[in-house]
């Protein structure tokens, strides 16, 4: 089954086509990065107005990589749910005129489902690995932090999330203020590698009766508050080494759950999974590969192309969505900015 997916919820405009879940045939992403840039954030209303303009020609540009024509696409899926708004409306009518000018099923998807699933695309050769549910994922963005439960494809159970800001805004506000370019979560992972991460220290929050969620806006204001006092005091900040020791704090937050999942008699995972913007850290995938040693755990770390948003996740996870079934033939389908994941 060929599925044309369309994919819209933040600053990345993407189609691409999967066939069977499994094998990508095409993955085209045109990035707003650097019209965003200037502002140091995402403009929502300038990103709705670049995905307008970008999705027609992405979308042929997807087809004919795939080497494809409309007519051999059999299904549509396309990202509703979270989001930016404006953003995911213009994916959302694409797909639902495709669908309906064809006549083929409209396959709604939501984003964070669709992150995990990028782990499901074939990457090297289809003589690879495979992932199966059941698994225990951590999707870290730059709008999410969740440790999930994937019990089967489409069966979700939110474990752990974050109560204020995401790992990936953390890594984008502090980077803003060392003077990184938006997005900066890669330029800090760069500037980390030749650090000491016991350098500086960070606090480590927790959650009161939470022990699997996150706190990361202590360590985001602890973080900026270092860099301006330094500055104010004219006192000198070794940059690898903070961009070290900040690091280690995120991984810590991170590892720390995911270890207290895996002791957790009420589970029993024996793969972990990351995936989202923030699983391009490299600092990140060589902790997980640790804890994977640690418990026995079989460790699945998508590409790094796969990793920020992209039409193949969203291709892969419809093609699930598909199988379990359901009415695929809704015109009135809408996005919605907020979703929750605890459904199946
Ligand atoms: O998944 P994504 O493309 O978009 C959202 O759904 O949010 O994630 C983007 C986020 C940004 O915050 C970016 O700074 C972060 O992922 N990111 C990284 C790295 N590469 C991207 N954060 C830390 N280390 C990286 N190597
Ligand atoms: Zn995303």
């Amino acid at each position: 089954m060929n599925i044309l997916a369309i994919e819209s919820s933040c600053d990345e405009t993407c189609a691409a086509v999967v066939r069977d879940g499994r094998k990508i045939l095409s993955n085209i992403v045109a990035s707003q990065i650097d019209t965003h840039a200037v502002y140091g954030g995402v403009v929502p209303e300038i990103a709705s107005r670049a995905h307008a303009e970008a999705i027609a020609g992405v979308t042929e540009q997807a087809l004919s990589a795939a080497q494809l024509s409309i007519e051999e696409i059999d299904a549509v899926a396309v990202t509703n749910t979270p989001g930016l708004i404006g953003a995911l409306l213009v994916g959302v009518n694409f797909a639902k005129s495709l669908a309906y000018a064809r006549n083929i099923p409209l396959i709604p998807v939501h984003h964070i489902k669709a992150h995990v699933a990028a782990n499901y695309a074939y990457f090297n050769g289809e003589d690879e690995k495979l992932l199966e549910p059941g698994f225990l994922a951590l999707v870290a963005s730059g709008g999410h932090t969740s440790l999930i439960n994937v019990k089967s494809y489409t069966d979700f159970e939110l474990i752990g999330t974050t109560c204020d800001d995401a790992a990936g805004e953390v890594f984008d506000k502090v980077a803003r203020i060392l003077g990184y370019s938006y997005p900066g979560g890669a330029k800090i992972d760069a500037a980390a590698i030749s650090g000491d991460s016991s350098a500086y220290r960070f606090p480590d929050a927790k959650v009161k009766d939470s022990p699997y969620d996150f706190s990361f806006s202590g360590l985001k204001t602890a973080a900026i508050n270092m860099l301006h006092t330094a500055s104010q005091r004219n006192e000198e900040i070794c940059i690898p080494d903070f961009c070290a020791s900040f690091t280690h704090a995120v991984v810590h937050a991170l590892c720390s759950r995911i270890e207290a999942i895996l002791s957790d008699k009420n589970y029993s995972f024996d793969k972990i999974v990351i995936a989202g913007g923030v699983a391009a850290n490299s600092h990140i995938r060589a902790a997980i590969q640790e804890l994977g040693k640690k418990y026995s755990a079989e460790v699945f770390l998508p590409p790094k192309f796969l990793c920020g948003d992209n039409g193949v996740m969203t291709g892969a996870q419809g093609y699930f969505e598909y199988l379990k079934g359901g009415n695929f033939n809704d015109l009135s389908l809408n996005a919605y900015a907020t979703g929750k994941l605890n459904f199946s």
